[in-house]
């Protein structure tokens, strides 16, 4: 089976009506992500930060994958699908993808602040102070913040590097390490991008689809299933 290899960001989620971050009506308006998304943040003000990912994770409660997540699904019939994420809801998973690789971290996963290895599924929205891992220290989202590491980069590196297809959908492609991974990818291989706002040169043998991922996402799907 052809490999194909989704790096999907914040615009795969935004027909769910989940926010993206630098869309007019982005995160980043409201937030500074200095504030609410950093090591330093969770420093200063834990409880500020813990509200900002209780409130997206409140909202993730109440969406639904979309008809991009859920084309995805159907690729799986005749290739090996293997996603690699920037988002950290689960809306890939609860369209029914069977392999997603966060790089960011996940919205529904909590960890301890002693020891990273630690990490807890939350079955409800609200992660609080006092809310202790088994050692007995602070739960803090299982979130990648800025100026942290990316631990999944290397091996979605080599995930890319074994693309038979590349499909990049919505994401600005602004935040490294993520946006390198399209250079990991062989350049004869066939890349699309979709994204209303795409805006990416000196890629070869890309196709540019500028629609929301919602009405050409199962377009582009028809085709590669007709392909195969
Ligand atoms: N369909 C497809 N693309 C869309 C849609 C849609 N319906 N709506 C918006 N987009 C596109 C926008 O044009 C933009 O290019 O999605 C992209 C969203 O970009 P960002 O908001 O920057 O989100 P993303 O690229 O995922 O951000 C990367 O930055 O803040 C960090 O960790 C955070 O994972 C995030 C990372």
């Amino acid at each position: 089976m052809k490999k194909i290899i989704i790096l999907s960001g914040a615009g795969m989620s935004a027909e769910s009506g989940v926010k993206t971050f630098r869309d007019s009506d982005g995160l980043w308006n409201n937030y500074r992500f200095e504030e609410v998304a950093s090591p330093i943040a969770w420093e200063r003000d834990p409880d500020l930060v813990l509200e900002f990912y209780n409130q997206r994770r409140k909202q993730l409660f109440e969406v639904e994958p979309n008809d991009a997540h859920k084309a995805l699904v159907r690729l799986e019939s005749k290739y090996d699908v293997q996603i690699i994420t920037q988002n950290v809801d689960d809306l890939h998973e609860r369209a029914g993808s069977k392999n997603v690789l966060h790089l960011h971290g996940e919205l529904k996963k909590a960890r301890s602040t002693a020891d990273e290895s630690l990490v807890y599924t939350l079955d409800h929205w609200e992660l609080k102070r006092g809310d202790l891992c088994e050692k007995g220290s602070q739960l803090r989202p299982h979130i990648v913040w800025f100026g942290e590491s990316v631990p999944n980069i290397s091996l979605a590196a080599s995930i890319a590097s074994e693309a038979d297809i590349f499909i990049v959908i919505g994401t600005s492609l602004f935040v490294y390490p993520a946006a390198s991974l399209v250079h990991y990818v062989s350049e004869d291989v066939p890349k699309y991008l979709v994204d209303p706002k795409a805006d990416l040169n000196n890629v070869r043998n890309l196709t540019t689809i500028k629609k929301k991922a919602g009405e050409a996402i199962p377009e582009l799907v028809e085709e590669l299933l007709n392909q195969s």
